[in-house]
């Protein structure tokens, strides 16, 4: 029965909605459905999440005391971004052994605890596994540059005259600055597309792809539920070419590690994938295909920026054209591979900063943007923060920051004669230190992160945006949050019904329609801080059951919203599925 008079989802009273479900926390799943097409995903940075020793940085320790709070939201796995043994040159994306824990996050012990802790709360550690490069401490790299003939020296990618100008040898680095480094130890030039302390692995080389699966699988041996893969789609570079995204062996490669690591473990998959186009996204997400279980793909990020200065200097989001990306994904991925949904992680700015409005209407627009973007199709991922709606962090002075990519673009573009003013003006609305500040959980000192001396500046707005104010809100952005990971949950429609933009052209409603079966669900949302109208067409118009707030409702003729008014309207005639066995191994 999926209508009840009941005020209970998952087995936990909720005012919003007369839903009612198996009360177990899990999908009630259709034949063949992957457990990780139905769950909800959270990102933790953890030197940012929660500091157990008062050291200032987050830990491994912390994180365990707050899976409490992350079971209560729903979700089903956790992305954990990168707790290994590192120089943190780039905050742990530069690894210097891959299978040892950085003894400020914690040690084996404590992981291994962390991936227990989460597996009885039902939720599957993700790690972020990154091999596009290494930190240049790992100890291949020392041997690699100690000796041309160690065998570790085709590990890295090596020139010994430094490149041509020009295409297609003069790379440039992401982290700005060229990609080829003259390294005097080994007296030649390695490459690195990002800085210059994470030399580029060769993925050209059979024996550092052993060495890689061998340790994929001695983390999957310790019950992780898979991997997020970064900066995936480089591995199959052809430097030569000056090909280094989606190069031509991308495909190949992934095929290998799948068949070397994952056979038989209904694994996750997510790869970081900035080149994806509708295209190459099947590819590397089409199950028949055996490489990703989904990707993150950038477009509705990318397409804001600047054609010149990139995403130091963006471009207001323009709606039409954002709800065009979106519609062009989900149509991409309707009946073959899948999407991860997001709005935010630890590299792009806070979604309710850059999507919404942080001040006036910071809740009503944190609501809007997790409903627009939960109840389309796709596994979505919330970034530590975003379910209390946490904003951008405000830095007016560059020593605020903390980040590698932000301190070298302010050297390089003041060099290039940027003003400071314009730089920081960027680097406010977009510097990757945005999503870096650290979690917000009480209105007390330090945002209750840290009893120390927090690494990176707390923001201000601790007092008014924190866990313990927003979670106790009915009408607040955590219970939003928590409703719509359920409802992915209880409703097929949700995970894999069909999708159509309504009113494509509205200029400030994002509104669609998702059909499954005879079943239909309507969202209409006002993107704007001013009042609006929106006219469905007759075959539009509709009454159903309201899945944000509950009870019943009819859409006709002309509605009129509120600035970020949000509306979702059900009508299901299917029933509610027997419920599935949890999820994870
Ligand atoms: C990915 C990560 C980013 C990191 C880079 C290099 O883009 O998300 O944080 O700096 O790869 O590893
Ligand atoms: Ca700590």
């Amino acid at each position: 029965m999926i209508f009840s008079r009941r005020t209970i989802l998952f087995g936990v009273a909720s005012a919003a909605t007369g839903l009612i479900s198996d009360k177990s926390g899990y999908a009630a799943l259709l034949p063949n459905e992957p457990w990780w097409q139905s769950a909800t995903g959270y990102q933790i940075y953890p030197a940012s999440f929660f500091d157990s020793n008062g050291d200032g940085i987050g830990d491994i320790a912390g994180i365990i005391t707050k899976l409490d709070y992350l079971k209560d939201l729903g979700i089903g796995f956790i992305w954990l971004s990168p707790v290994y043994a590192s120089p943190m040159a780039d905050n742990g994306y530069d690894i210097s052994d891959y299978q040892a824990i950085n003894p400020t996050f914690g040690t084996l012990k404590v992981m291994d605890k962390l991936i227990a802790e989460a597996k009885t709360r039902g939720i599957g550690i993700v790690m972020d596994l990154v091999v596009n490069h290494t930190s240049d401490q790992h100890p291949w790299f020392k041997a690699a540059r100690a000796s041309r003939t160690s065998p570790y020296r085709d590990y890295y990618l090596w020139r010994d005259q430094p490149p041509a100008k020009g295409a297609p040898e003069d790379l440039a680095s992401t982290f700005g600055g060229p990609a080829w480094t003259r390294d005097e130890v080994a007296g030649a030039y390695y490459f690195h597309e990002f800085a210059a302390r994470q030399p580029d692995l060769n993925w050209a080389n059979p024996a550092m792809r052993r060495d890689i699966y061998k340790m994929m699988n001695w983390w999957l041996d310790r019950g992780i539920a898979g991997f997020r893969m970064d900066s995936i789609d480089l591995i199959g570079k052809d430097i030569a070419k000056g090909i280094v995204a989606d190069g031509p062996n991308v495909h190949p490669y992934l095929q290998e590690m799948t068949a070397a690591t994952q056979g038989g473990r209904d694994c996750i998959t997510v790869g970081e994938v900035w080149s994806a186009t509708p295209d190459n996204a099947v590819l590397y997400s089409d199950p028949a295909r055996h490489e990703l279980a989904m990707i993150f793909q950038f477009d509705h990020v990318t397409r804001f920026w600047d054609s010149k200065l990139g995403k130091w200097k963006s471009q207001p989001v323009d709606l039409p054209t954002l709800k065009g990306i979106f519609a062009k994904w989900q149509a991409a991925l309707a009946t073959k591979g899948w999407t991860a949904l997001f709005w935010g992680n630890h590299d792009l700015p806070r979604a309710v900063s850059r999507y919404g409005d942080p001040g006036q209407y910071r809740v009503e627009s944190a609501k809007m943007l997790a409903t627009v973007l939960h109840l389309m199709k796709g596994t979505p991922y919330v970034f530590q923060g975003e379910e209390i709606g946490m904003t951008n962090a405000g830095f007016t002075d560059i020593k605020q920051y903390r980040d590698v990519e932000t301190l070298n673009f302010y050297q390089i573009q003041i060099a290039g004669g940027e003003s400071e003013a314009d730089f920081m003006a960027g680097a406010r609305a977009n510097s990757r230190d945005n999503a870096r500040t650290p979690m917000q959980w009480t209105s007390g000192r330090n945002a209750g992160f840290s009893r120390g001396r927090p690494w990176i500046g707390v923001n201000p707005n601790k007092a008014t945006v924190n866990v313990a104010a927003d979670r106790a809100d009915p009408n607040g952005v955590f219970q939003r949050y928590k409703l719509l990971i359920g409802l992915r949950k209880l409703l097929p429609i949700i995970r894999r019904g069909g999708f159509r933009l309504v009113a494509a052209q509205h200029p400030s409603v994002f509104a669609y329609e998702r059909t499954f079966g005879d079943d239909r669900l309507l969202v209409i949302a006002n993107f704007t801080g001013k009042p609006t109208s929106l006219a469905l067409t007759p075959n539009e118009v509709m009454t159903g059951q309201d899945i944000l707030n509950g009870g019943t409702r009819s859409l006709g003729g002309v509605l009129n919203l509120q600035p970020y008014e949000t509306i979702a309207v059900l009508r299901a005639y299917a029933p509610t599925p027997v419920a599935a066995p949890p999820p994870l191994r």
